[in-house]
């Protein structure tokens, strides 16, 4: 090596040192330090297994405890892409540097992953490990699957393997460098995916202890509901105090008692996360919608129950941007209360007055309330505009009707302008849109 070859070396060297210091400073606590109990490995705990399949289940056949498993970890969600065949992939994530595209995982041999052993499943699940030895981006949320039994991963292969191989290779990435190189997301790993399975916590309740491994290792609410630091990892000292993924803000569901879920009964969240609504606390839309269809909706009551458990004992983080009471009803004349933004005021008046009123309660069903919704009480109004570009296709409850899309239908403009209009009459506090904003919030869906 020439002397300038060894400078160069010694100074990468430094680099990669300094940058593994920086990233082990962030990494911070595991997803349920936050219980303070001790913990025991799986095989050593008395209490009723956390992990598996329900009660109801139990007698089921692999392939059938893996399509349970499957759904609770939502896999589908993400490999499909719009209007794509079930789990082929080609869904395209929308990254600062890039897209990245989730791939076909049916059991094809050439274009999916027909090909993977037990042993490549697990690492792909557990270590964020293709089968070919690439590393995958956290897109792929292994460092929550890590969690997951080796049995429950084995069985969602069972399940996956179950079904007909589609042929469908997944779209080229466009990451832009230093993104496009994989190799980076081994150190990014090494720090912060911690490569355990699930402890349970013998302080805790086993529902409890069912909740937190549906919750963490399956359900993944985190990926969405946990903030993240600058390395992109979750923030877990903020756990649950909410964050913006995919364009859509997932809101607090810490058990803070004003900007979180503290104050909402058990019922109320039992019915927000089977149906995908709660009466006076609106209706669960974007992401939360398809979770709750794909996912939650399909889950035992016993689980649901169960999340609910392990939810409520999250300590409280307030988001201090959001109004500590939620708006009540507004006025039943749309000549009384906010008179602000004409324009925003029409299209309102156009489009969506015959489905949400002029008091946000809606005259034709209960899930197209406004009022009790954090969405219109949200300054940022992150996900008004996203609904009203969006529509939703809600497809569960009886009684549900959905709502049609208008993002061909209205400028950027005209969608901030109803978004400041809906703020502003039926939230606490208005935003304040412009059309930029909201050409950059179309920019952050997957699709
Ligand atoms: C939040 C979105 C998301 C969810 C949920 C998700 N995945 Fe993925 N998955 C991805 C993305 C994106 C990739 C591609 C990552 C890459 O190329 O680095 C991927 C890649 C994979 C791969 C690697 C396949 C290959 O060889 O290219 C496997 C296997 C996989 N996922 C299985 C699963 C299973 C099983 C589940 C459910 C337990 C699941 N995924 C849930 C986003 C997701
Ligand atoms: C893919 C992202 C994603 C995942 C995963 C996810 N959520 Fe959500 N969640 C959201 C979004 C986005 C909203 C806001 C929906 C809206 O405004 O209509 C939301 C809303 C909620 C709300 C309503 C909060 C309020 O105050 O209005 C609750 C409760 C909730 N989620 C619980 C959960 C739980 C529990 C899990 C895991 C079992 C979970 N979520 C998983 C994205 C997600
Ligand atoms: C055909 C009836 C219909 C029309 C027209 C309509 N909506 Fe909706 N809207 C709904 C329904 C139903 C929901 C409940 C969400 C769901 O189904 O997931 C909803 C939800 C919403 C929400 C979220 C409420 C929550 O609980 O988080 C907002 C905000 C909203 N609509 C605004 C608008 C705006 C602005 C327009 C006009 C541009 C409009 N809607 C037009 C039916 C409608």
């Amino acid at each position: 090596m020439s002397p300038a070859m060894r400078i160069l070396a010694g100074i990468v060297v430094i680099i990669v040192a300094a940058l593994a210091a920086g990233l082990w400073v962030l990494r911070g606590p595991g997803p349920m330090a936050f219980s303070g109990g001790t913990t025991v490995a799986l095989s050593d705990y008395r209490g009723t297994n956390p992990a598996g399949v329900p009660a109801s289940l139990a007698q089921a056949s692999l392939v059938e405890r893996g399509a349970y498993l499957a759904k609770a970890a939502d896999c589908m969600v993400c490999h499909t892409a719009p209007d794509g065949k079930q789990y082929a992939g080609g869904l395209g994530f929308k990254l600062p540097f890039g897209t990245l595209y989730s791939t076909n995982i049916t059991p094809d041999k050439e274009t999916g992953i027909g090909d993977y052993s037990d042993q490549d499943f697990l690492n792909a699940l557990h270590r964020g490990v293709r089968r070919d030895g690439a590393r995958l981006y956290p897109a792929m949320p292994y460092t929550s699957y890590t969690y997951l039994t080796d049995a429950d991963a084995l069985a969602i292969k069972a399940y996956l393997f179950s079904l007909p191989p589609v042929r469908a290779p997944a779209p080229a990435n466009t990451l832009e460098f230093p993104f496009d190189q994989r190799w980076g997301m081994m150190f990014w790993s090494a720090v912060f995916n911690p490569d355990t399975r699930f402890e349970p916590d013998t302080s805790k309740s086993p529902e409890w202890n069912r909740g937190a491994y549906l919750a963490e290792a399956l359900a993944h609410c985190g990926e969405c509901h946990t903030p993240r630091n600058p390395a992109f990892a979750l923030d877990n000292p903020k756990k649950f105090a909410g964050a913006i993924t995919a364009g859509w803000r997932a809101f607090n569901i810490s058990s803070d008692k004003q900007t979180g879920i503290g104050a909402w009964h058990d019922d109320d969240l039992i019915s927000y996360l089977s149906t995908g609504h709660a009466l006076g606390h609106g209706t669960a839309s974007g992401p939360m919608g398809e979770a709750v269809d794909q996912s939650l909706s399909q889950l035992a009551p016993d689980d649901i129950r169960a999340i609910v458990a392990y939810l409520r004992s999250v300590p409280p983080t307030p988001s201090p941007d959001l109004p500590a009471t939620l708006a009540p009803p507004a006025p039943a004349s749309h000549k009384d209360g906010v008179t602000a933004d004409a324009r925003g005021k029409m299209v309102f008046e156009g489009a969506c007055v015959s489905c949400h009123g002029w008091t946000g309660e809606s005259p034709v069903s209960p899930f197209a309330t406004l009022t009790g919704a954090w969405a219109v009480n949200d300054p940022g109004a992150t996900n008004v505009a996203q609904i009203v570009i969006a529509g939703t296709r809600r497809n569960t409850p009886d009684g549900a009707i959905s709502m049609p899309a208008f993002g061909d239908a209205y400028s950027d403009d005209e969608i901030a302008a109803v978004a400041n209009y809906v703020t502003a009459r039926f939230g606490g506090k208005g935003s304040k849109l412009t059309a930029q904003d909201v050409t950059e919030l179309r920019k952050q869906v997957s699709q």
